[in-house]
């Protein structure tokens, strides 16, 4: 969905009154998106942020022949108007998100990301800080972890598993991810694992957004985004899980709604929405796109762009 993400971006970024945009890319990863970027808007200065050093040094080189007019942060993506602040820059004209792991994160078996292969149980985004999901499977409360397992994986068998990984953990404290997923797989009903792909997907996405403060984060970070935006700016978010669809669908519908009382003969500005959605309800990815990127399946994007300078 990169070229859709292009196109809703586009009129912002190509602003004859605005010769030299400044677009944001929240979540750098492998630099593509911020490739296409620099290159589809040659006029466009790029800032771009990334929470794992890894990614940065790798697009750092990938992005090294458009010189400066790329400035890449290692930087949380809530921490987006500090960063601004730091480098002097007080609106922006675009942001993209492209929300969850990278292909790299999945891929590098010792991040301990990915259920299919055996690996240290970390899945920390940002490995210089925080507590990695070994911890959390060995020291959180059973009710907490059942609460991480529902709300996060929208996992229905949370208690079941919970209760196998306290048992376990009291005999040996977990380490690594084989022994996780033998033991979700031994704690199903035989009909839950016949739907749903591999038993222990849903856990993993829950320990991956509580290691990561996901969500949270992401709640800060999409209003901080639009707060940003000079009138006329524009956003675009490329989700994954409708967890993190529906926080982005209800930054954009508060944004663009009408607060006015009812029955005021003339609605004052104050009331005014200050965002206008670009797209109605969620972009799907097409047919051919999943054909060529299993990992884009569950992809849902959502533009906006913002009509109005006033805070509410
Ligand atoms: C799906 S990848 C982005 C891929 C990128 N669009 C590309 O073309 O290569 C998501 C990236 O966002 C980063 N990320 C996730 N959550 C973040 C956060 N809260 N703050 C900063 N970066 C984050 C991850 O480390 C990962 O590198």
């Amino acid at each position: 969905m990169l070229q859709r993400c292009l196109d809703l971006l586009a009129p912002a970024l190509q602003d004859p009154a605005r010769p030299e945009p400044v677009v944001v890319d929240c979540t750098l990863g492998l630099g593509g998106h911020s490739e296409a970027l620099l290159a589809a808007f040659p006029t466009a200065r790029l800032i771009a942020l990334d929470r794992d050093k890894e990614a940065l040094r790798l697009s750092g080189e990938r992005l090294a022949p458009y010189g400066d007019r790329a400035t890449l942060v290692h930087a949380v993506y809530d921490e987006l108007p500090e960063v601004l602040d730091r480098l002097g820059v007080p609106k922006v004209q675009g942001v993209l998100f492209d929300l969850g792991v990278s292909s790299m994160q999945l891929d590098e078996a010792d991040r301990g990301f990915a259920y299919a292969q055996d690996a240290p149980l970390d899945m920390r985004m940002d490995q210089s800080t925080g507590m990695g999901a070994a911890e959390v499977l060995n020291t959180y409360p059973p009710g907490e972890l059942v609460r991480i397992l529902r709300a996060y994986g929208e996992e229905k068998q949370a208690k079941r598993i919970v209760s196998a990984i306290v048992r376990e953990r009291e005999k040996e404290p977990f380490s690594n991810s084989a022994r996780l997923v033998e033991l979700i797989r031994d704690a199903l009903p035989q009909a839950a694992k016949r739907t749903g792909g591999n038993p222990a997907k849903r856990t993993f996405q829950a320990l991956r957004i509580e290691v990561n403060g996901e969500l949270s984060v992401l709640e800060r970070a999409v209003p901080a985004a639009v707060d940003s935006l000079a009138v006329g700016g524009r956003i675009a978010v490329l989700s994954y899980h409708s967890l993190e669809d529906r926080l982005v669908k209800q930054v954009f519908a508060a944004g663009s709604a009408n607060t006015a009382p009812p029955g005021l003969p003339v609605v004052p500005e104050r009331y005014q929405p200050r965002l206008k959605q670009l797209t109605r309800g969620a972009e799907l990815p097409t047919e051919e796109e999943i054909a060529e990127n299993r990992r884009a399946a569950p992809a849902r994007l959502r533009g906006a762009q913002r009509i109005r300078e006033e805070e509410r």
